[in-house]
């Protein structure tokens, strides 16, 4: 019990959220509210997100992201998550952002975007204690084209807050090969790559990312676990796999925790690492992932002080930021 509460307590370092995701419901529907939107049809009565799966969470978190329209309103998301991440204890979080959402890929607009996001971040380093690297992603479904305007837009802001490039969105869309004009563009600019694969398609999805796209990182991952020669590759090349417990739950990629394959992956040898993907529509918090995690595998604090070593090792940030979160 005693033990529990320490680990639940633990210092976090958090590798994938997607920032509007982070958005809690009473914050869109206060915009929503400033703004004359009417976004009623993605609550529940009790206030919560409404979706039937992942396929419909995609169009509710579009119709929520709807409501943030200026770069002033992406300011106060960010102020708003990251306070709620300091309260669990989350000292260092990456997180994904769209230039489809912040001027839908032009240059001019998506800097003001960016500029604004990260004033509000360097406020709530000072005023939360919590650090905060953006990663400029691409959405699958909206296609090559979309992704290569997404990849311009990050190679003209590499460098400092934003320090990688990366994919969203609907994994059963096309492939990854057809980003890999999107991800060069990035590589070029200096950054660090990943992309999600292996949530929905299975370990070919997690092979094709490593080898179309080089990332060094993939987003959840998971499904590689029925292949033991990509996990054997997996951990040979270093590769670490962002993986959402919570958020594989509640979408039903595995029925419970317990059947969850990161133990599987761990024994492997595989670079493992916890995150919470969009908190407040997957019903988690990093508090909640950690109690989780500790009751269901028996994991104790040695574990997630390891967990936690692995992901400050593969965090995109430069080597001052990382000595700084040790
Ligand atoms: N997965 C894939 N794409 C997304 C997600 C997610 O959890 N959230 C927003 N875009
Ligand atoms: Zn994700």
């Amino acid at each position: 019990e005693e033990e529990l509460h320490h680990i639940v307590h633990l210092p976090k370092v958090e590798l994938h959220t997607h920032f509007e995701g982070m958005a809690p419901p009473a914050f869109i529907r206060g915009l929503a509210k400033e703004k004359k939107v009417d976004i009623s049809k993605i609550f529940r009565p009790d206030g919560s997100y409404d979706y039937r799966d992942f396929w419909h969470f995609l169009e509710v978190y579009e119709a929520a992201t709807s409501v943030l329209k200026k770069p002033e309103d992406f300011a106060r998301l960010c102020t708003a998550v990251l306070e709620k991440s300091a309260e669990n204890d989350v000292v260092y979080q990456e997180t994904f952002i769209s230039p489809d959402f912040c001027g839908g890929g032009d240059v001019g607009a998506w800097k003001e975007y960016l500029h604004a996001i990260e004033d509000a971040a360097t406020a709530a380093e000072r005023d939360f204690g919590i650090t905060l690297r953006g990663i400029v992603t691409c959405i699958r479904h909206n296609g090559p084209d979309q992704a290569r305007a997404a990849a311009r837009c990050a190679a003209e802001t590499a460098g400092g807050f934003i320090t990688g490039f990366g994919m969203g969105g609907d994994e059963k869309q096309g492939k990854q090969r057809d980003f890999a004009w999107a991800f060069d563009c990035a590589r070029e600019a200096g950054l660090q790559l990943t992309t999600h694969a292996g949530e929905w398609n299975g370990p070919q999805e997690v092979r094709d990312a490593v080898e179309d796209l080089g990332v060094s990182r993939i987003g959840h991952g998971v499904n590689a676990y029925t292949d033991i020669a990509l996990l054997e590759m997996l951990a040979e090349q270093d590769i670490t796999l962002e993986v959402c417990p919570g958020s594989n739950v509640f979408l039903g990629v595995f029925p419970a925790l317990k059947d969850h394959p990161i133990q599987k992956l761990r024994d492997r040898g595989v670079n493992v690492t916890i995150s919470t993907d969009d908190p407040p529509f997957f019903h988690t918090t990093m508090r909640q992932e950690y109690a989780a995690l500790a009751k269901t595998f028996g994991w104790g604090e040695e574990v997630f002080r390891e967990l936690n070593a692995t992901a400050i090792g593969a965090a995109f940030c430069d080597k001052a930021t990382r000595e700084a979160i040790t």
